[in-house]
């Protein structure tokens, strides 16, 4: 079974890419990227050439793909059945070439049209990438310079191929780059057509747990759920995202870069006032004790030996603390639980702790605030406009805050 990505990769979770192999010794390292490419979540169709299918076997690539390959234009000849190459040009988000010989990037230059990839390709509506597999005279000639140039000037991905010893005992530039390499720069490139890619994103989550004595707590019923959905939303749409995350039992989304994880509201200031200034956005969707116990003991407490008071003392206001440290090119939302209609309460913490905008939620609706699958979420701006929205699944709730704060809240 394959290996998932690490959350530090950059995946290529959902995507479809047609990977066309051409005949090249290069074509080896095929097998290894399509097996990449899988790993880090695509969904993969291959073409291979004729002369392809001399130096790797297509049942190699149909095994690691879990896909048949297609090579011909025709699938069966007897029956008259052809290969759609349209629809292939049309089903992938990209199309690699990998390894592209000095051959095809000419016929591509050209729109010739011998085999079936360069028919894929001359169809295609999705963008291309080729990563060049040659020996190092061929791709130091003036013709292939050119038609990368060509290629390139009409948006072609040139992935430039590494330098090192050739097969034909040459060394030079003309390896084609390593699968890795080639997943990297394809992974890099759909996340930087992401509306939130570049953006850096700070969101805390959960509740936290102030300890009382060594296995008891005051703590709330936040499942972190919502601080979760909308990590979820804001890394699927290309921000580099960290989650400062209070007790909760819930796996890291997809493709969110950095996880950390906190017991009480101490050590989430702590850990938020050490990220604050390098991010550009700040969601405090946590659930944070406004107070603690003054004193914790080390011990559990015995029947017998439990105090009859507790003394509390107050937390760090995170929120605040951002809001007061924020400079003018950072965003910052709040959350607001409220257990009456709210309105007035999350303007008071809008002005207080320096928002952008808040998210208010309130106990009075059915299915909102904790413990639930759905909320119901009003948001609240700086310029007294707000805009409500109706019981959704926290995922869509998140969808729907993401996009709003990126169509309002202007960088
Ligand atoms: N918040 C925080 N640190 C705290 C308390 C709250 O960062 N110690 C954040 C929450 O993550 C939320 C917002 O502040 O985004 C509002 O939290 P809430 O508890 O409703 O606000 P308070 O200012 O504590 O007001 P009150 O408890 O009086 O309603």
């Amino acid at each position: 079974m394959p290996l998932a990505p690490s959350p530090s990769e950059l995946t290529l979770t959902g995507r479809r890419i047609v990977l066309g192999i051409t005949g090249s010794i290069a074509a080896y390292k095929s097998a290894l990227l399509a097996r990449e490419l899988r790993r880090r979540g695509a969904e993969v169709r291959v073409v291979m050439t004729p002369g392809a299918t001399e130096f790797i076997t297509p049942l190699t690539l149909a095994t690691l793909v879990d896909h048949p390959v297609h090579s011909d234009f025709t699938e069966d000849q007897d029956a008259g059945v052809w290969t759609n190459h349209v629809e292939l040009g049309i089903w992938g988000d990209l199309i690699l070439v990998a390894p592209a010989t000095a051959n095809t990037l000419a016929a591509m230059v050209h729109g010739g049209c011998d085999n079936l990839l360069q028919a894929v390709l001359l169809s295609a509506r999705c963008p291309v990438a080729v990563a060049p597999a040659m020996d190092l005279d061929m791709y130091t000639h003036d013709a292939t310079q050119a038609n990368l140039k060509t290629l390139a000037d009409r948006g072609v991905d040139v992935i430039d191929p590494g330098t090192g010893p050739l097969a034909s005992g040459l060394v030079g530039k003309g390896r084609m780059a390593e699968p890795e390499e080639i997943a990297d720069h394809v992974a890099a490139r759909f996340a930087a057509e992401l509306p939130w890619s570049g953006k850096r994103v700070v969101i805390t989550a959960g509740p936290t747990h102030e300890p009382l004595d060594a296995v008891r707590f005051l703590g709330n019923r936040s499942s972190g759920k919502m601080g979760f959905a909308l990590a979820e939303v804001f890394a699927k749409q290309g921000a580099d995202v960290t989650l400062v995350a209070g007790p909760v039992a819930l796996s890291t989304p997809d493709r969110v870069r950095r996880r950390i994880d906190v017991e009480t509201a101490v050590e989430m200031d702590e850990a938020v006032k050490g990220l604050w200034g390098d991010m550009d956005w700040g969601i405090a969707c946590a659930a944070v004790s406004d107070f603690r116990p003054a004193q914790t003991s080390n011990d559990k407490w015995h029947r017998g030996e439990v105090p009859s008071a507790v003394e509390l003392t107050e937390n760090p206001d995170i929120l605040k603390g951002m809001g007061e440290a924020k400079q003018p090119q950072q965003k910052l939302v709040g959350f607001a639980l409220e257990t009456d209609s709210g309105e007035q309460s999350a303007m008071g913490k809008l002005e207080r702790k320096n928002l952008d905008a808040i998210v208010l939620n309130t106990l009075m609706d059915d299915g909102a605030g904790f413990g639930h699958d759905t909320n119901k979420v009003r948001v609240l701006f700086q310029d007294g406009k707000s805009v409500s929205f109706e019981l959704k699944s926290k995922y869509e709730v998140a969808c729907d805050l993401v996009e709003l704060w990126r169509t309002t809240i202007t960088p």
